[in-house]
């Protein structure tokens, strides 16, 4: 058994967690930082360093008391090096690189969406290598196929926007606030998912990809004809169909154990849905981490810190930061994708 320490700071959630490679959770701390991004609709870097500055160390220093333990208890030190935010990025890095060089403890370097790609296996002990992974994020939106640790096939990205971006953009445009995805969510609640028509960009595509930017440019054009609730559920809806729509185009080219989804929009109820209904409608598995794993937290960069460090995989003390880091680096480049995950 051993014990990992996970840092993550990569976009604007700070957060440690110590987790055993036997799946259990001792402790987790985060800090997010909503109020200090929300009177300018979205995160402002140079604001989300300087906040990871300040509460990195006494983060780390609660999740050692919360367990009850310092940090010669430990067996290595994950932190997440990349993608994102390099100002943030790196502020986790160098705890992690100071922490390991005076602890003496190796230093695990994980991928931010290695975090999230594993974070589903950390929750369900069944989950097993090969599965199909929809990874959605406000970065990021990607079908892979997870066929172990460190292995990433990428099948399809977005080429322009990443769906949480998209419910970011949406809320924005209805004044429902920042974060947008809950906001989203919540309105879309009350409102009618037929009533506004909108596009369902790449839907039957021969192509493997995503694109939402023209739906999102679809939204801008009728905000203020009907009630933001309609909007907001009109615009969830088509999202929810272009994901499925990928989704199964994917899984008729892959031999999986189980439909995974993991990111930050994968904590929308709509989304899990229609995915269980897909897996249902292949006979396959559905595996979604419970809500607070899927929005960014350490516990899932402590998880994969400890299967890369069950696997020997340790990093060097000048490994560098990654602004923009691919989970496949044979994957063709496709022009678009945002830089945080
Ligand atoms: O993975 P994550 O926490 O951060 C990174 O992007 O790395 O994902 C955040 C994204 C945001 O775009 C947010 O609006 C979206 O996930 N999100 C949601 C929901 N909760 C968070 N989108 C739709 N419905 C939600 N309930
Ligand atoms: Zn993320």
């Amino acid at each position: 058994m051993a014990l990992i320490l996970g840092l993550e700071s990569s976009c604007d959630e700070t957060a440690a967690a110590l987790v055993t490679s036997d799946r259990r959770i001792i402790a987790h701390t985060l800090a997010g930082q909503e109020a200090a991004h929300r009177p300018y609709g979205g995160v402002v870097p140079e604001i989300a360093a300087r906040a990871h500055v300040e509460v990195m160390a006494p983060l780390v220093e609660a999740a050692l008391a919360e367990a009850g333990i310092t940090l010669a208890d430990v067996d290595a030190i994950a932190a997440t090096a990349g993608p994102g935010l390099i100002g943030g990025v790196m502020v986790g890095l160098v705890t992690g690189k100071a922490l390991a060089l005076a602890s003496g403890k190796p230093l695990v370097a994980v991928n931010h969406l290695e975090g999230h790609a594993l974070s589903p296996r950390l929750t369900d002990p069944d989950l097993a290598f090969p599965y199909l992974l929809l990874l959605v994020s406000g970065g990021h939106c990607q079908l892979l196929l997870v066929e172990g640790v460190g292995a990433y096939r990428r099948l399809a990205t977005t080429i322009d926007d990443a769906a949480g971006e998209a419910f970011d953009k949406t809320a924005k445009l209805l004044g429902l606030g920042f974060p947008g995805g809950p906001a989203v969510e919540k309105a879309a609640a009350l409102g009618d998912a037929r009533a506004v028509p909108l596009p369902r960009p790449l839907l039957g595509s021969a192509e493997p990809h995503f694109s939402f930017a023209g739906l999102k440019s679809a939204v801008a054009r009728v905000v203020g004809q009907y009630s933001a609730q309609d909007v907001a559920a009109s615009f969830q809806q088509a999202v929810v169909d272009c994901l499925i729509d990928r989704t199964r185009r994917a899984l008729a080219s892959v031999d999986a154990t189980a439909l995974v989804v993991a990111g930050g929009v994968a904590a929308n109820a709509s989304v899990r849905g229609a995915l269980q209904a897909l897996a249902t409608e292949h006979g396959l598995r559905f595996v979604a981490p419970p809500l607070w794993l899927c929005t960014d937290n350490a516990a899932m960069i402590a998880w994969a810190g400890a299967e890369r460090f069950a696997a020997g995989l340790t990093d060097p003390l000048d490994f560098p930061a990654r602004p923009r880091w691919p989970l496949d680096p044979d994957a063709e480049k496709v022009r678009g994708a945002g830089v945080k995950a």
